[in-house]
């Protein structure tokens, strides 16, 4: 069973090499992100959470938990269908504010990271896979032999970002997604349970001045040799 662990940042470009190693080795590929999103929007469905607040969060972790034990997903060659409870979740409704602003604490949950571990290694033991995440190569799969943590600045991050979104160097909103990015990296570097870091065995490719194009043919050439 050969496993990929793609980790690093957010916005440092993980679902798209990831989804592009997928392609070229012929494995199915995970976001897992995608997972902490889809357990989010079903709470927000069910009304569970009236704030998105650390304690509201923590207040319904039971319930946040068995949500958790209960997605699955389907990998299809450069992404997945998530599905809870026989609903299948889009990528577009994982990706709204109400979802941004929850998800940090959703996934600061260990009752939810602990059900989600379970099933990112079930979804893993079907195939060849790669999983693009935080804690792929420290936590979920740790014996992956195949680990790569992707890093850039956050300044190179919130261009590629802006420019991405059709925002101009320099503009507000570059600014605001810039200072978002850096929170982000507080709240991913900071927690407690599973903090985001390369694990000791993980090759880290710095990504500031390279083209996605070269990313993906390192990583790929790294697995082939
Ligand atoms: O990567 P993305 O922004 O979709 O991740 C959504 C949320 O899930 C973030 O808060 C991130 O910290 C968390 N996450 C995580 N572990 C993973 C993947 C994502 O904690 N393996």
């Amino acid at each position: 069973m050969t496993r990929l662990a793609i980790d690093g940042p957010a916005s440092s470009g993980k679902s798209s090499v990831g989804g592009r190693v997928a392609a070229a080795l012929g494995y199915g590929f995970l976001d897992t992100g995608l997972l902490y999103r889809a357990v989010t929007r079903a709470a927000l469905n069910q009304h569970l959470v009236s704030a998105p607040t650390a304690a509201v969060v923590k207040s319904v972790a039971p319930q946040l938990e068995k949500i958790a034990q209960i997605v699955d997903a389907e990998l299809l060659e450069g992404g997945a269908a998530i599905v809870i409870d026989g609903r299948s979740y889009a990528a577009a409704e994982l990706e709204s504010a109400e979802v941004e602003a929850l998800v940090p604490l959703v996934a600061a949950l260990p009752e939810v990271r602990d059900a989600l571990r379970g099933v990112q290694r079930r979804i893993a033991g079907r195939g060849r896979a790669v999983l693009a995440g935080r804690d792929i190569g420290t936590v979920v799969l740790p014996d992956a032999p195949h680990k790569f943590f992707l890093d850039a600045s956050a300044e190179a991050r919130a261009l590629r970002r802006a420019l991405q979104r059709g925002h101009a160097q320099g503009s507000t909103e570059h600014a605001q997604i810039l200072a978002a990015l850096i929170d982000r990296d507080r709240e991913d570097r900071g927690r407690a349970v599973a903090p985001l870091r390369a694990a000791e065995d993980a090759i880290t490719i710095v990504t500031d001045t390279l083209t996605l194009d070269e990313v993906v043919a390192k990583i790929v050439g790294a697995v082939q040799r």
